[in-house]
């Protein structure tokens, strides 16, 4: 039977208007899981401000996102900017560039990361830098950003960055992902106790397998060769992307404002899974059907 099914895309846990007058800043809010954030924000009245590279990732977001904002009627607007989050002066232009347009954020969602599957004795240099700088160095450049303008305009905010739960684990196939993701939940309990004092609200919330359109080809690939993924995950089913909505919209919310420094996983408990035997190890390279390393 596994987990049952949440209720319809629509449905909000939150009152009606919870984020009215507040900006909610999306890294990555064009695609997947930070489109489906950015998505239950817009449809509780918040304006969205969303920050990517790619222009047809941001014509998505407008396009997407607008008429929920438009249907919340709280006045909610949507604006994109680019923004590479691996430059610091990148991400400062992009948070000028809300704060004229929409006003200082109120909620930043750390969701913007990259990761693709590569055995680590086949990962050069730059890959490894490439993805450590986007999901982990990128992460703490916007919240340091968010910070500084929270602490000298002397307003409350809050701060969710998007994890994994190799953070706690390990990933094999993924040692920079999940490397750079350990460190993204460390920030979190650094900063949620350096920036309490300051009003300034820090979590962490980790997807479990949330399949969607928009991911890359790599990952796609990479999921392709996973059997059957309904049956392969406790929950006899994968996270469908509003869950993770809901989860966002109520950790930023006025109902969570004591919790900070935390980590929340939505994942129906596949982090956990162990098994009562052990079944035989097969390397990534035979995960991903490589032959032998040939240095
Ligand atoms: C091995 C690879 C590789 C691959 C890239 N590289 N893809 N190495 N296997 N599949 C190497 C390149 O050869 C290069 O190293 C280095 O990485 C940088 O690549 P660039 O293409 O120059 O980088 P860039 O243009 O900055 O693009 C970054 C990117 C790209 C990470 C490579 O995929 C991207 O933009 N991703 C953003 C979206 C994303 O990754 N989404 C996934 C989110 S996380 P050399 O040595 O050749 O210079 C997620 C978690 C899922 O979804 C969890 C499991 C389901
Ligand atoms: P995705 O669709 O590939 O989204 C990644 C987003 O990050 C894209 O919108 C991309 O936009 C943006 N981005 C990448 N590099 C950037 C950079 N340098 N500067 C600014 N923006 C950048 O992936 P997703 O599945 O939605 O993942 C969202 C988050 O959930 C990530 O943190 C990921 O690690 C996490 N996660 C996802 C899953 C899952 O099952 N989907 C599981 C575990 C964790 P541009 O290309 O336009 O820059």
């Amino acid at each position: 039977m596994g987990l049952p099914e949440p209720p319809e895309l629509g449905a909000a846990a939150l009152p009606a208007g919870t984020y009215a007058g507040t900006t909610v800043f999306v890294t990555g809010g064009g695609t997947g899981l930070g489109k489906a954030i950015a998505t239950e924000f817009a449809r509780l009245g918040a304006s969205i401000a969303v920050a990517s590279r790619k222009a047809e990732h941001l014509d998505a977001a407008v396009a997407d996102l607008t008429p929920v904002a438009d249907a919340a009627g709280h006045g909610g607007r949507v604006m994109v900017t680019t923004c590479d989050i691996r430059d610091p002066d990148s991400v400062a232009a992009a948070f000028d560039a809300v704060e004229a347009e929409l006003g200082l954020p109120g909620v930043l969602i750390n969701n913007a990361a990259a990761n693709f599957p590569v055995p680590a004795e086949e990962m050069s240099p730059n890959a490894w830098r490439t993805v450590v700088d986007i999901t982990l160095n990128g992460t703490f450049f916007c919240a340091r950003e968010f910070g500084r303008r929270h602490i000298l305009a002397g307003v409350p905010g809050s701060i969710v960055n998007i994890g994994a739960s190799y953070a706690w684990t390990g990933g094999p196939g993924f040692a920079h992902s999940a490397a750079a993701k350990a460190g993204v939940k460390n920030m979190v309990e650094s900063l949620a106790v350096e920036w309490g004092p300051y009003g300034i609200q820090v979590n962490g919330l980790v997807p479990g397998l949330f399949p969607h359109e928009d991911m890359t080809a790599d990952i796609k690939g990479n999921l392709a060769r996973t059997h059957e993924k309904d049956a392969c995950q406790p929950a006899m089913r994968v996270g469908r992307v509003r869950e993770l909505g809901w989860a966002a919209t109520f950790l930023a919310s006025p109902y969570a404002r004591f919790i900070s420094g935390h980590t929340l996983v939505v994942d129906g408990a596949n982090w956990q899974r162990r098994t009562l035997t052990n079944p035989p190890v097969v390397t990534v390279r035979d995960q991903m059907g490589m032959g032998p390393f040939t240095g």
